[in-house]
């Protein structure tokens, strides 16, 4: 791997070969998502916890300071909303050059297999990962599920997480699942699991994210569960003693509550 390539992975996965990203990329296709309505607000207390921001250029340019910044992955897919016929028609939206010109250490784009766009943006995630390996900018596929959430089974993302490692991805973002060894087992890249939807309790996201990392994820993207929480700091703070400390959910639990007093 060359030096640039490999310096920029080091960027965002930290000398324990773990990392926690904080996607922020909502909006593109959901608008002023709950809590997320000024991302700048929302990210800038969480910004200390995390490794780096998954973030479309507009939301960078906006709302970022670029001098008290963290390692960017750029969100370079889109082009379609929550109301338009279909999700899963994204493309490209974003330039290799922009992506030089704004520093960042990896790009991201969203796949779609199994839907009536699976080529498309199959053959998306090919392109970049052709101007990426130019510049040695690492791509990370996000395993997307559009609308179609009971899609998270270990089938399923095995095969898109697959896919997506063998057309070049260099990390694999999907959604953690019963069975979720099947998964990372067949996927010859780094895989990161995102949250979905905010879940009933925290101990839920605890348990999930140190289950997956247990079978072999190397850490999260995972946002609303952060953001939407209404103690965003206990949460990312707590997620990192599990990523980069080995806690339990546990223990994790244990430092939500004591840093909630006093975000209270
Ligand atoms: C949105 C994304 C998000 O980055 C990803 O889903 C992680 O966020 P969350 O934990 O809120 O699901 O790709 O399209």
């Amino acid at each position: 791997m060359d030096w640039g390539m490999k310096n920029r992975l080091a960027q965002v996965i930290k000398s324990d070969g773990h990392c926690l990203f904080m996607p922020i990329d909502h909006g593109y296709f959901q608008g002023p998502t709950r809590k997320l309505e000024k991302p700048g607000e929302t990210v800038e207390p969480l910004l200390p916890y995390c490794d780096a921001l998954f973030v479309t250029r507009g939301v960078l340019r906006s709302s970022v300071d670029p001098e008290k910044s963290k390692p960017i992955i750029l969100r370079v897919s889109g082009g379609t909303s929550v109301i338009g016929k279909d999700l899963a028609n994204e493309g490209i939206t974003t330039s290799i050059e922009e992506a030089i010109r704004l520093n960042v250490s990896a790009v991201g784009l969203s796949i779609f297999v199994g839907s009536d766009y699976e080529r498309e943006s199959l053959l998306n995630l090919s392109k970049l990962v052709n101007e990426g390996e130019a510049y040695g900018i690492p791509v990370m596929a996000v395993t997307a599920v559009g609308k179609e959430l009971e899609r998270r089974d270990a089938r399923y993302l095995a095969l898109s997480c697959r896919i997506a490692a063998e057309l070049g991805a260099k990390i694999v973002k999907t959604y953690w699942c019963k069975d979720f060894e099947k998964v990372v087992d067949g996927c010859p890249v780094p895989v990161v699991m995102a949250g979905g939807p905010k879940t009933e309790t925290e101990r839920e996201v605890f348990e999930f994210v140190h289950d997956g990392l247990q079978k072999g994820a190397i850490g999260v993207n995972l946002g609303r569960n952060v953001w939407q929480n209404d103690y965003p700091v206990a949460m990312i703070r707590a997620l990192r003693f599990i990523i980069h400390e080995d806690a339990t959910p546990k223990e994790a639990n244990a430092l939500f509550n004591e840093i909630k007093k006093g975000e209270a």
